[in-house]
């Protein structure tokens, strides 16, 4: 029992952080909760393999499981999160259990410069913030006019063309009396509009109306984006990108739910997510040194399951059929309350969410793209994990997730990563050698593909016939790179001398089943709701595709694998992160906000897991590009669109 109660030290490389911990504590969680991240996509159930370390000092007791070779546990290779602590122990992390926020910080300049270029964005909407500032020179009372100080001041607010009910909030009533009276009766009033209802929220001394801010977050599965907002001028004054610390409960959302299940779970993953929160709000009033205090407002727009995790709402009834959410749209809450790091006053609005899978994030990416101003048909899709899909015009709108899973983000692929550092995303190959022409982000050596690699590597190889229509390889095809491996045949891309992980990285059968899965998914998911409406491929006047993921998406590899239609391609407009772009323009105008409302309640969720018509088009598309080569007449028979 004595032995259980020992401390040690543990010491992570290459950040170097420090800790203490318990013997036998699991060396995963000592890493999460001393700030320190190790990738984690299974949630630390032991099957993915992506948290390996290397134990340079000390004992672990973990048992060798297939995620490690022999040699690589004699050299000290150990699965984090099947580990316990045994000793004083220096860890090393290598390169692939670990994220590149360099790469998060190359997006963020990416973003802030394409700003201006967005093609489709909503149009007339009037400038009027959800917060304003109102500057009032109230007449001292006097025995003839001693109405009381609430009333004093709500009174001169209606003078200011404040109209409808105003609330006055209790945290204000109690310094109201001795704010008016230090201010000389001179004070700026901070009113909140949201949902038709206006909120007295805030009182400072003298004038302070130039300092009004918001803060917008998408708040992603994988990615947190966050932006600071001047109000007063209409413009973005700061950004800021970091992961999700999330990540480090598992990759994709079902793991995170089934992680929150367990004691204690929900909470964690909600401290996670707020401590990512936070420290972008810091990140983001350092770039412009703006005070805290003068952020009266936060605007959320997230998948539904984080808006579940954000509130700290138990979200198991999120995947069990019938897909019920505890809301879809949130009370005004403070920020404080969620843990922020805020002033008293500043509240959280979180944008409406139609249903468990299609979440007001793709709600603020309607508003904020103005489809639904549009009388034109267009067909959304955000593909990430999940792979969201809406279509419809100012009349009508059908929605409905794809269940594309996590392949596009580098998930159920061998060596597949997100889009960061090392990973494979331009390739080519030479049609006579098969041999590889490889770029990789940030020009390093390989270590892992990601989404837009994989679609680029599946249209370059279906070209070169090295794989077949049907997902196989093409065995006949001579390759010093093609040979039979663990997972069946396989193509390697870089040998372990020239990878950054020491391994061979190879792209396998199953890898290339899985993308075609994840493909016919999206594509499948377009072609049924449009056909419920009536409709084909044909009745869409633009496709707008919205996401990180999408902008890195090479349109004509996309379409040569039937990941997208054969549509002209003067149809197809990027819009990067609709999500943010919709909460942004929310908080730049009540006006939007009030369509936001509308447009949760003008699209019809279609659930597409229970329908027979998904089915036989999902099958169907299980094919490069398709079982109907006439869907594809610009990749089957070279026909320009
Ligand atoms: S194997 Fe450790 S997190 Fe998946």
């Amino acid at each position: 029992v004595q032995n259980d109660q020992t401390q040690y030290r543990i010491r992570f490389e290459p950040d170097g952080v420090t800790t203490t911990s318990e013997n036998g504590s699991n060396l995963m969680q000592v890493a999460i909760a001393s700030g320190v991240h190790i990738n984690a996509s299974c949630g630390g159930t032991g099957t993915c393999g992506t948290c390996n370390v290397l134990i340079r000092e000390g004992k672990v007791d973990s048992v060798r499981t297939s995620k490690i070779s022999l040699s690589e546990y004699e050299n000290g290779v150990r699965q984090s999160c099947q580990s316990r602590v045994r000793s004083d122990l220096i860890v090393e992390i290598p390169p692939e259990s670990r994220l590149e926020k360099a790469v998060l910080a190359r997006e963020t300049a990416k973003n802030v410069a394409d700003g201006g270029q967005i093609q489709v964005v909503a149009k007339e909407w009037p400038f009027e913030p959800v917060v304003s500032k109102i500057y009032l020179e109230l007449e001292p009372p006097t025995t003839n006019d001693n109405t009381s100080d609430s009333e004093r001041l709500i009174r001169a607010l209606r003078e200011q063309n404040c109209l409808g009910p105003i609330d006055l909030s209790y945290t204000l009533l109690s310094t109201l009396a001795s704010t008016l009276r230090f201010s000389g009766w001179q004070v700026t009033a901070t009113v909140l509009t949201v949902d038709s209802h206006s909120r007295l929220i805030n009182l400072e001394k003298g004038d302070t109306r130039t300092r009004n801010f918001a803060l917008a977050f998408d708040i992603g599965t994988t990615a947190v984006r966050g932006q600071l907002l001047d109000l007063g001028r209409g413009r973005v004054t700061a950004n800021a990108i970091d992961y999700n610390n999330q990540i480090s409960y598992g990759a994709d959302v079902i793991t995170r739910m089934v992680q929150c299940q367990k004691p204690g779970g929900l909470g964690q993953l909600q401290k996670a997510v707020i401590a990512t929160i936070n420290h972008l709000i810091q990140e983001m009033l350092k770039q412009t040194s703006t005070d805290i205090r003068d952020i009266s407002f936060i605007m959320v727009a997230a998948n539904t399951v984080m808006v579940h995790f954000l509130l700290e709402l138990d979200p198991q009834y999120l995947r069990l059929s019938p897909y019920v959410p505890t809301v879809s749209q949130p009370p005004l809450v403070r920020a404080r309350d969620l843990g922020i790091t805020a002033a008293a006053h500043t509240h959280v609005w979180i944008l409406p969410s139609v249903a468990s899978y299609v979440g007001s994030d793709i709600v603020a990416g309607i508003v904020g793209t103005g489809i639904y101003q549009r009388e034109s048909v267009t067909l959304y899709m955000d593909i990430g994990t999940n792979g969201e899909i809406v279509a419809g015009n100012r009349e009508w709108m059908v929605a409905s997730a794809a269940s594309a899973g996590p392949t596009f983000e580098g998930g159920g692929i061998k060596h597949g990563m997100l889009a960061t550092s090392g990973a494979i995303e331009e390739f080519d190959l030479d049609s006579l050698t098969l041999e590889p022409s490889i770029t990789t982000i940030g020009n390093q050596p390989i270590k892992g593909i990601c989404g837009s690699g994989l679609i680029n590597m599946a249209a370059a190889m279906l070209k070169a016939g090295l794989i077949s229509q049907n997902g196989k390889f093409n065995t006949e095809r001579i390759s010093n790179r093609l040979r039979p491996g663990e997972d069946g045949w396989e193509y390697v891309l870089a040998y372990g001398s020239e990878s950054q992980t020491g391994r061979d990285i190879v792209f396998t059968e199953i890898d290339l089943d899985n993308l075609i899965r994840s493909k016919a998914a999206m594509y499948a998911g377009c072609q049924t709701l449009l056909q419920g409406i009536g409709g084909n491929f044909n009745s869409v006047d633009q496709l707008v595709i919205a996401g990180t993921f999408g902008s890195r998406l090479n349109i004509e590899n996309a379409i040569a694998i039937g990941l997208l239609p054969d549509l002209e391609r003067k149809r197809f407009i990027f819009v990067g992160n609709g999500s943010l772009l919709g909460a942004r323009l929310c908080s730049f105008s009540t006006f939007l906000l009030k369509d936001a409302g509308h447009v949760a309640d003008l699209i019809t969720n279609i659930e597409l897991s229970e329908n027979a018509d998904f089915m036989e088009n999902y099958l169907a598309a299980m094919f490069l590009p398709h079982t109907d080569s006439r869907l594809f007449p610009s990749v089957t028979q070279g026909m320009r669109l």
